[in-house]
Formats: C-alpha cells, sequence, structure tokens
C-alpha cells in the first residue's frame, strides 16, 4: 500500500506513530518534509519537487539492517532506470553514492511493543532534482539525480516507480532473504578498499573494510587486526572505479 502525504514533519516519525494501524511492507511518502532526520541525530534537508522522502514499514525482517537493505536495494534499481549510464555504489552503512558524493541517505528505527521488536521503519531520502548551487546548501558533497544523469523526473513518478521496488524486493526477502543480501554485500562496493572510519566519540582512522557481519556491522582491519565497526561515519579514500562514467555536472539547466 502506497500512502502519499501533502507534507508531514517526518515520514519516518509519522510511519512510526501509525505502525500498528498500518499493513506490513506499507509505504509512506511526503510531498513535503519539514523535519527529516537523519543517521547519528542529523536534520535531513529536502524541498517539494527537489526530492524523495519516504518510509516503508517492515514486520518480518529478523535483523533491523535488513530494512536498510530492502529499501537501499530498491532504490538502486529505481536510480539506475533513470540514470543508466551511472555508477551507484553503497556507502556503509547503506547510503548511496556516485563517486565521492551522496545521492541518498537510509534511516532505520526499531519499532518496539512490549520490550519486543515489533518491526522496523525505514526511511530513505534521494536527492532527485536539486541543481549544483542547490545541493550546496546541504553543506557536505551532495550529488542529485539530475545533477548526474542531466534529467529531470516528477516526484510523483518516481514515488510510485519505489513503491512498486520496495514491494518486490521485500517480496523476495521474505522468500528468499539470503539472496537479498548476497546482493546487498555485492552492491558494497567498497568492500577490500581502504577507508577512513570516524568513530562514535569523534576519532579518525585507517582501516581496510573485510566484509559486512551477520548484524551489518563493518569487519575491518587495523594495524594487522581484525575489528567491528558498528557506529559512526566511513570517509571514501578512493571512490570505486569510475572509469566508465559520464557525470553531467547541472551544466545549461542550473536555475
Ligand atoms: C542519513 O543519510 O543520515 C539518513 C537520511 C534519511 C532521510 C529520510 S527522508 C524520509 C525519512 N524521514 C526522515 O525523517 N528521515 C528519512
Amino acid at each position: 500500500m502506497l500512502i502519499v502525504l501533502d507534507e508531514v514533519d517526518s515520514t519516518n516519525t509519522w510511519a512510526k506513530e501509525h505502525f500498528f494501524e498500518l499493513a506490513d511492507g506499507t509505504v509512506v511518502a511526503a510531498l513535503e518534509q519539514t523535519a527529516g532526520r537523519g543517521r547519528l541525530d542529523r536534520v535531513w534537508r529536502s524541498k517539494a519537487g527537489r526530492s524523495i522522502t519516504l518510509s516503508a514499514l517492515f514486520r518480518r525482517v529478523s535483523a533491523g539492517f535488513h530494512a536498510g537493505a530492502i529499501v537501499g536495494l530498491a532504490a538502486l534499481e529505481v536510480i539506475r532506470a533513470l540514470a543508466p549510464e551511472t555508477e551507484i555504489y553503497f556507502k556503509w552503512p547503506n547510503d548511496l553514492y556516485f563517486a565521492d558524493r551522496k545521492l541518498a541517505g537510509v534511516l532505520s528505527e526499531g519499532v518496539v511493543r512490549q520490550g519486543e521488536l515489533a518491526g522496523v521503519v525505514c526511511g530513505i531520502g534521494i536527492n532527485l532534482n536539486q541543481t549544483e548551487k542547490e545541493l550546496l546548501e546541504i553543506g557536505a558533497p551532495a550529488c542529485s539525480v539530475y545533477t548526474i544523469s542531466g534529467r529531470k523526473n516528477g516526484v510523483k513518478k518516481v514515488i510510485k516507480a519505489l513503491e512498486k521496488s520496495i514491494t518486490e524486493c521485500y517480496i523476495n526477502y521474505c522468500n528468499y532473504p539470503e539472496k537479498v543480501l548476497a546482493r546487498f554485500r555485492a552492491e558494497n562496493r567498497l568492500i577490500g578498499t581502504e577507508v577512513e572510519l570516524v568513530g562514535a566519540t569523534g576519532e579518525v582512522f585507517r582501516a581496510r573494510f573485510r566484509d559486512l557481519d551477520a548484524d551489518g556491522g563493518m569487519v575491518i582491519e587495523r594495524g594487522g587486526r581484525i575489528e567491528r565497526f558498528d557506529c559512526g561515519d566511513v570517509r571514501i579514500v578512493v571512490p570505486p572505479e569510475t572509469a566508465n562514467q559520464c557525470p553531467v555536472t547541472g551544466g545549461n539547466n542550473e536555475e
């Protein structure tokens, strides 16, 4: 089921408030989000007509990070159809990147009832139609489907395509969870590369990203030791191969 709200503070907050009234797999989108939230208590900025802001609720995921994998893979499929000439990949935990710029962010939040995990609300914000100038307001390196493909798309059309893709991916997950998780791992193109990590207390260090573990944490190697990293930020040292890409950077269509 798809619900499209004209305006809401945050689709994640709305979906959590209505979690027990809504059917499993419901997708809630907003044409305008006034108080979007990101990971690590950050603000997620979006403007009407410029970005996709939606959340899906799942009752049948066996681990919180699986929700991010489902929504992320669904978004990857939709974005690849809109910008087929570009190379999009996951940056841990499940941001979508083009080269060293963020295209979309995912926020998964557990819903607990009587001390038990009842499900997960997973929201995604996708930069869709912003120009280079508008992206500067985000304050961190970012791109939009428009800046990487040179094409603008209608928000309602993309919301519908994403809802369809999330529903398909969720059904696949419910039937063959391992297949969906293997695809998610394969799209994490920074695995095997050297990354810079910013820990929860702000410490910065370099390590090799070895793998994802069963809980979605990073298995890293630093100083010859294998460790786990599951809270903080990843910075890209060298973006995955970008050889066959032909990015458009807003070009003559700047507003
Ligand atoms: C991040 O990159 O930090 C995650 C951003 C998640 C933003 C989306 S927009 C839809 C949903 N509602 C929210 O308030 N946040 C998520």
